[in-house]
């Protein structure tokens, strides 16, 4: 078996880094197919901390190959940042990074228009993370976008940019710019940007597919990274309040030039209890006294913003959607040990819309944010879980509440998270181990 999906099966921050992180050391290749810098993935490794936001989490495994797809939206300057500040703590950034020539760039007036169209949009805003995702995203569809092969090739670059510009000046119309945002939108500030860029970008620019294409005839271990979660993809989630890029396997797929017969297993990463940042219908969000409790439990605050997340209980209803809509073949939960203080946890299995029980996520965002959660309970556990590392030591309350999310997700937990650090994993069944497809 070869290569092994990692999706989020939530709204993002499930805590995907840190099972890519625990898996990579197995892997030949780990590879991110969508988003930006948007993501942040935390991981922990001898109680160092690292928040990785464009490079592939198995750049902290030395030997193993980090690739950034096609898929994934580029902003220059902060992967440039991103490989300074893992240089300085001395992580190698060599030939391990592999940067694809497809990938679109976030450029300056990306970030501009993310804002301003917030603002625009007022009580209707997405929350976005402002890193210029959606815009980066709406031109590359445009076919208005600039993209890293471009960087070095001046003439091109130049025109690109010219004509893009011309085009987000006259969109913005009579909006008035703050000085940074003038410069944003000024040729000459985005010809400097990308060739600032250039030198430390150059070495890692290459033909990703062409790369994966020889891991997968070489028979290597491919990690597929994916950011955000399934409720946010584009078609799958919970539109508008998405992000701008299919988070599932189809991203993957299209993300990568990975031929889909090759994907082996669908891994949905869960967290014990469910986040949000942003706007958006939450159905399972608890009230904000309990809300606050678990958010300072869990440190719950976005690990590229900064802003606190919305919490709630595990959904079962989204968790079956995602399972479906992205046919995870198993799930590994994480974030057990946050509820250690819970006297009561209460899972969400159904929701109420006009009187009548809902089982099947709706597709109208507007249905979905009147619905009403319906709960069922489970007593707590009330001990501590953290740094639990054998499935035997875990309180039987909690064990009974892990076999609750197998039954009600009709899918088998293969790993569970119990703190942030690498080595806080039980590991149930070895995602790398034997082909998890079932047809589903
Ligand atoms: P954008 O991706 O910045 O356009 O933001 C769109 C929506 O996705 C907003 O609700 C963001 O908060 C959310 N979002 C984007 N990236 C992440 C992430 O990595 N974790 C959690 N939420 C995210």
């Amino acid at each position: 078996m070869s290569v092994l999906a990692i999706l989020g099966g939530q709204w993002g921050d499930e805590g995907k880094g840190k099972v890519i992180d625990w898996l990579a050391s197995q892997a030949d290749v780990v590879a991110r197919y969508q988003g930006g810098a948007n993501a942040g993935h935390t991981v922990v490794v001898d109680g160092n901390q690292y928040i990785l936001h464009l490079i592939p989490t198995g750049i902290l495994h030395g030997g193993v190959k980090c690739i950034i797809g096609s898929g994934v939206v580029v902003d220059p300057l902060a992967l440039v940042e991103e490989i300074e500040y893992l240089r300085s703590v001395g992580i190698e950034i060599g030939e391990n990074l592999v940067l694809g020539k497809r990938a679109h760039l976030i450029m300056p007036y990306h970030k501009v228009l993310d804002s301003h169209m917030e603002e625009l949009l007022g009580i209707n805003r997405i929350g976005t993370t402002g890193r210029g995702i959606g815009p980066a995203y709406s031109d590359k569809a445009a076919r208005l976008g600039v993209r890293i092969s471009d960087l070095f090739d001046e003439k091109i670059l130049t025109e690109r940019i010219r004509v893009s510009l011309a085009i987000k000046k006259r969109l913005l119309g009579d909006i008035e710019l703050s000085e940074n945002e003038a410069q944003a939108l000024d040729e000459a500030h985005v010809l400097d940007v990308c060739s600032q860029v250039r030198k430390t970008l150059g070495p890692h620019v290459r033909n990703t597919d062409a790369e994966i294409n020889d891991a997968l005839n070489g028979n290597k271990k491919i990690l597929l990274e994916g950011a955000q979660g399934i409720l946010l993809d584009l078609d799958m989630g919970t539109y508008p309040y998405v992000t701008s890029s299919n988070t599932g396997v189809g991203g993957a797929m299209s993300g990568l030039g990975l031929p889909y017969r090759r994907l082996n297993t669908v891994f949905g990463i869960m967290k014990a209890y469910c986040t949000r940042v942003g706007q958006g219908p939450f159905p399972s969000e608890m009230g904000e006294v309990e809300a606050g409790l678990l958010r300072e439990e869990g440190g719950e605050f976005g690990a590229t913003t900064g802003r606190p997340r919305r919490c709630g209980w595990f959904d079962a209803v989204a968790a079956r959607h995602c399972i479906q809509v992205a046919g995870m073949d198993a799930i590994a939960v994480t974030k057990l040990d946050v509820l250690d203080n819970q006297e009561t946890i209460r899972v969400c299995v159904g929701y109420e819309f006009e009187g009548e029980r809902v089982t099947i996520f709706p597709a109208e965002t507007s249905i979905l944010e009147q619905c009403k959660p319906v709960y069922t309970e489970f007593p707590g556990w009330m001990s501590s879980t953290g740094g639990v590392r054998d499935y035997d030591a875990l309180p039987p309350r909690a064990k009974d509440y892990i076999r609750g999310l197998e039954e009600l997700t009709d899918r088998p937990v293969w790993l569970i998270s119990t703190g942030p650090s690498r080595d806080d994993t039980i590991c149930i069944h070895n995602p790398f181990d034997g082909d998890g497809m079932r047809g589903n």
